[in-house]
């Protein structure tokens, strides 16, 4: 199995990926953390207990920064819905989050383990900056960061600017510039891992609780998609998933090894991850810069998952 430790800020999507995650049966989840991103931290960290209660699993889930490293919170309740997980009911929380915050909950899980660990980021980054600020000496226990986030050629908060990175633009340039290997699932790929009323039907079909939520969930998701997202044709990126997917097979994928700095100041591109593609600058490449996937297999992929939980 593969030890994670994964950082959400659920978000429709965000469950979505915590559905694959669990029931892959692939991950080692060693502890979830929250970010403050599709909603505030108390929301966020409300949805993932409700989440793992769904599911019947049990992890630690730790609390993380209630906001930005400098900028205002900046939260998608016009995606995600006024509680973040519009769209399906969920049973009350039967576990409560850890005492300590997510930077010390990260910092003891990775200084305790013998192997190295997985980080699996889908929300803003602040809570992996953060750790990396305060615990630089633990840095060398991370094996890879599978995010998803930004994009080669797109944005989605603004035209080259997308969400996770926009809304913490100075953390996610202290996690690109970390030396620690990166995989970014960026809009490219994410906007070709589309789920559609047919799939959500397949979802709906497999009958158990896990299943309807996750229905309920992506015809609230698919609302926002339809509504302003037209080329995807009445369907809805299911973005953060692929940050475990592509974990679970690369194959699936199509990606490549890229120079990525993100945009801090930029008066237009703020939040941009700027994703040196025809390698213009010769400098090592830190990210692998992922750009296409295997729609079908995806679908099936969640299927099994979703099958695998009550
Ligand atoms: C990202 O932003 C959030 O709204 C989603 O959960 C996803 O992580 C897509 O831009
Ligand atoms: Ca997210």
């Amino acid at each position: 199995k593969i030890p994670v430790i994964i950082d959400c800020d659920p978000g429709l999507d965000d469950a979505l990926m915590l559905m694959l995650a669990f029931g892959s049966g692939r991950f080692d989840v060693k502890a979830i953390t929250t970010s403050a991103g599709n909603q505030t931290q108390d929301k966020t960290l409300f949805n993932a207990l409700r989440l793992i209660s769904l599911m019947e699993v049990k992890v630690p889930v730790y609390r993380g920064c209630e906001k930005p490293l400098l900028r205002e919170l900046l939260v998608s309740d016009h995606v995600h819905g006024e509680s973040g997980l519009d769209g399906a009911v969920f049973p009350a929380p039967v576990s409560e989050a850890e005492s300590i915050l997510a930077v010390e909950g990260i910092a003891n899980i990775l200084r305790e383990s013998e192997e190295k660990i997985t980080i699996v980021p889908t929300g803003p980054l602040t809570n992996i900056a953060a750790f990396l600020l305060a615990f630089p000496n633990l840095k060398n226990k991370i094996e890879r960061i599978s995010l998803m986030g930004g994009g080669i050629f797109r944005g989605n908060m603004t035209p080259l600017a997308e969400f996770n990175i926009y809304a913490d633009p100075e953390a996610a340039a202290i996690v690109y510039d970390s030396g620690i290997p990166i995989t970014m699932c960026g809009l490219d790929v994410t906007h070709k891992a589309v789920v559609f009323q047919k799939d959500i039907e397949t979802f709906r079909s497999i009958g158990n609780k896990t299943g309807l939520a996750a229905a309920g969930l992506l015809e609230f998701f698919s609302i926002f998609y339809r509504e302003n997202r037209i080329e995807l044709e009445g369907g809805a990126a299911l973005h953060d998933p692929c940050a475990i997917a592509w974990l679970l097979n690369p194959d699936m994928f199509k990606s490549k090894p890229c120079y990525v700095a993100v945009e801090t100041n930029g008066k237009l591109t703020s939040g941009a991850t700027v994703v040196d593609y025809f390698t213009v600058l010769q400098k090592e490449p830190n990210v692998e810069v992922v750009y296409d996937i295997d729609r079908e297999q995806y679908i099936e992929m969640l299927a099994a998952a979703i099958k695998n939980l009550p």
